[in-house]
C-alpha cells in the first residue's frame, strides 16, 4: 500500500486548471522526483497535495485516508510536512527559532526532534543562536528541511530544495535529503537538478502540462536516452 496516493486530480488557481489528471504513488520507503519542463505544474501539485491548491476533481489519500483538500494545519498533525521552494525560512528569526517554529502544532515534547535535527545536520547546532538570514543559502535550506522534521513527518515534500545554489551545497542538500529518507521518511520532491536528484531516488515521474507521463526507477529514467534528451539537457 502507498504511503501517499494522488489520484487523476484536477484544479488550480482560478477558472483554468494547471492538474489535468495527475496521478502518483510515494510508497513508505522512496524517495520520488518530479521532474518536467516549467510551468508544467509540479510546484501546485506539491501544494495542492498540502492543501494549498484547492482541488475540483480526483483523490489524494495519505496511509489510505482521504486527505483531499484538507487543511494544512491538519495535515501536519497527520504526519505531512511540505518544505516551499522560496521564502522557507525566518531570516530575523535564529536558526533554534526557526527550528522550533516547525514544532507549533506539538502539545508534547518536541525537545528530541531538535536534538534529531541537530544531529542529523551538525552545522545548524553550530549556528543555533545564529539570525538564520544570515546563513548561506544551503544552510538556510538545511533549517527549512530541519524545520519541517520538527513534526516527526512521514512524508515530506520538498520543492526544489537545491533551486539557486552552488555546485558544493547542491551535492551537501542531496545529502541531506538521503539522511532524511534514512531516517524512514519518505520524500516527495521536485528537482531541477533531475540528474543528480534520479541518481539518488528510488523512482521519477515525468510531470507535462499537469499531467503524469512516465515513471521509472530513479537510475533507469537517469539512463533512459529519451527522457535524457527531453527533459535532462541531452
Ligand atoms: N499563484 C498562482 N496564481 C495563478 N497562476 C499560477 C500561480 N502559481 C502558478 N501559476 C501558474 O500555474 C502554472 C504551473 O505553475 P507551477 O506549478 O509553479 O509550475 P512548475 O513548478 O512545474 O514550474 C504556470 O502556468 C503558472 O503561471
Ligand atoms: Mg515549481
Amino acid at each position: 500500500m502507498a504511503l501517499l496516493s494522488v489520484e487523476k486530480v484536477r484544479g488550480g488557481y482560478g477558472e483554468a486548471d494547471i492538474l489535468n489528471g495527475a496521478s502518483l504513488t510515494v510508497g513508505q520507503d522512496e524517495v520520488v522526483v518530479i521532474i518536467g519542463p516549467n510551468g508544467a505544474g509540479k510546484s501546485t501539485l506539491m501544494k495542492s497535495v498540502f492543501g494549498l491548491v484547492r482541488l475540483r476533481e480526483g483523490r489524494v489519500l495519505l496511509a489510505n485516508q482521504d486527505i483531499t483538500n484538507a487543511k494544512p494545519e491538519s495535515l501536519v498533525t497527520r504526519g505531512l510536512s511540505y518544505v516551499p521552494q522560496e521564502k522557507n525560512v525566518f531570516p530575523s528569526l535564529t536558526v533554534e527559532e526557526n527550528l522550533e517554529m516547525g514544532a507549533f502544532v506539538r502539545r508534547d515534547n518536541w525537545r528530541p526532534a531538535l536534538e534529531r535535527v541537530y544531529t542529523l545536520f551538525p552545522p545548524l547546532a553550530e549556528k543555533r543562536r545564529a539570525a538564520a538570514g544570515s546563513l548561506s543559502g544551503g544552510q538556510r535550506q538545511m533549517v527549512a528541511m530541519g524545520r519541517s522534521m520538527m513534526v516527526d513527518p512521514k512524508l515530506m515534500l520538498l520543492d526544489e530544495p537545491t533551486a539557486g545554489l552552488s555546485p558544493k551545497y547542491i551535492d551537501l542538500i542531496f545529502e541531506c535529503v538521503q539522511a532524511i529518507h534514512d531516517q524512514g521518511i519518505a520524500v516527495l520532491m521536485v528537482e531541477q537538478n533531475a540528474k543528480q536528484a534520479l541518481s539518488i531516488c528510488t523512482r521519477g515521474v515525468v510531470l507535462v502540462a499537469g499531467e503524469d507521463r512516465f515513471t521509472d526507477a530513479g537510475p533507469a529514467m537517469r539512463d533512459n536516452p529519451d527522457i535524457a534528451r527531453m527533459f535532462l539537457g541531452g
